[in-house]
């Protein structure tokens, strides 16, 4: 028998109803389907319109989803930990406000900000509690990144969407679960990549309205280029580390930010594009869904003891990669 570690033995997913199209944007924007598809390879995002719905209430979708999906009763679950940029309030946080939704009552749940990382950072965490006894974690992303976009700036309106992701984590010794994980983090970017008021620093006011401060920041070309160096550095100390070459590795599953980004990240290490998960020219950048987004996608295609590296870069800056072979 090997170690106890963490295995995803489910993943369920929820995207909202509502399409907006790159053809809606251009009459929102100065932008066009041309310039958006090749500098991003988004052809859509999901938005959820419904003004009284939240991060929360497609994290609760996704979650009562997977425990039908995994058979097993709200009460079953010791840990559900949410990963959000987009949390309903700044308190309470929205893992408790996800577990009274579905009617989990027992255990315990937190909120883990790591912007578009947030799934890593909250996966590995979660592996760590099962690796220390606790038998069922639920791990979920969920973002309503409409409620922080500014729909008038176009070189942020186009790339982001609403979405929520969760897996199901339980221990094993048969050694398909999570392997291992390098999570990096450098504050110095902070002001590259981020919201401004709404915090203890610049709370609300007229002023943080009026100066639009309440939507989401981003110089993208500078951003683009720390987001490439920083995935394929903590790709290759996974492989390294793990004893891996690129040809043992079935599927690389990447943050959805930018389809440059993707091929970027996938052309360093040779990856053939049959092996790299993309689903952003349907959903666009659902910042801590995309990843637990492709894993419930391509959930059919995977096989029992693929290997899998998943990898991701946010604001912050975040960034990391996990290694894992799939469990069923
Ligand atoms: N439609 C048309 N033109 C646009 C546009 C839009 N939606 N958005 C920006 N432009 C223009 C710019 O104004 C600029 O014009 P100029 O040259 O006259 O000044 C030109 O297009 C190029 O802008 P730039 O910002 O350099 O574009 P880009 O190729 O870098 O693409 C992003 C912009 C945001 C798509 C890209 O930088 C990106 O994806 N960045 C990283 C995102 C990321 O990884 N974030 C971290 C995780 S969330």
């Amino acid at each position: 028998m090997g170690r106890t570690i963490a295995k995803i033995v489910g993943v369920a997913g929820y995207v909202p109803e509502y399409r907006l199209t790159n053809a809606e944007l251009e009459t929102m924007v100065d932008t066009n389907d041309e310039w958006i598809r090749t500098r991003t390879g988004i052809v859509e995002r999901r938005i959820l319109k419904d003004k009284t719905k939240a991060s929360s209430d497609m994290g609760a979708e996704a979650v009562k989803q997977l425990l039908k999906k995994t058979g097993t009763a709200p009460d079953e679950v010791d840990l559900l930990i949410c990963a959000t940029a987009t949390p309903d309030m700044l308190f309470p946080d929205t893992a408790n406000v996800i577990r009274d939704k579905v009617g989990i009552t027992s255990g315990f749940g937190f909120e883990i900000s790591a912007a578009c990382s947030g799934f890593l950072y909250a996966l590995t965490t979660g592996a760590r509690f099962v690796e220390g006894g606790l038998k069922k974690v639920i791990v979920v992303g969920a973002d309503k990144m409409s409620s922080i976009v500014d729909y008038t700036d176009r070189s942020t309106c186009i790339i982001f969407g609403d979405a929520a992701a969760a897996v199901m984590l339980e221990p094993t010794d048969d050694g398909l679960g999570i392997i291992d994980s390098v999570l990096e983090s450098d504050g110095s970017g902070r002001h590259l990549l981020y919201q401004k008021a709404g915090g203890s620093l610049h709370p609300a006011t007229h002023e943080t309205v009026e100066n639009k401060e309440h939507f989401i920041y981003q110089e993208g070309r500078a951003v683009f280029k720390y987001a490439i160096n920083g995935m394929v550095g903590s790709i290759k100390q996974v492989l390294e580390r793990n004893g891996l070459s690129k040809e043992d590795i079935h599927w690389l599953v990447p943050h959805q930010a930018n389809k440059r980004i993707i091929d970027g990240v996938a052309n360093m290490f040779d990856f053939p594009k049959e092996k790299v998960m993309v689903n952003i020219q349907k959903y666009g950048n659902t910042t801590t869904a995309t990843i637990p987004l492709c894993l419930w996608e391509w959930e059919d295609k995977l096989h029992k003891g693929d290997n899998l590296i998943l990898t991701a870069f946010g604001g912050g800056f975040t960034w990391g990669a996990t290694f894992l072979k799939w469990g069923y």
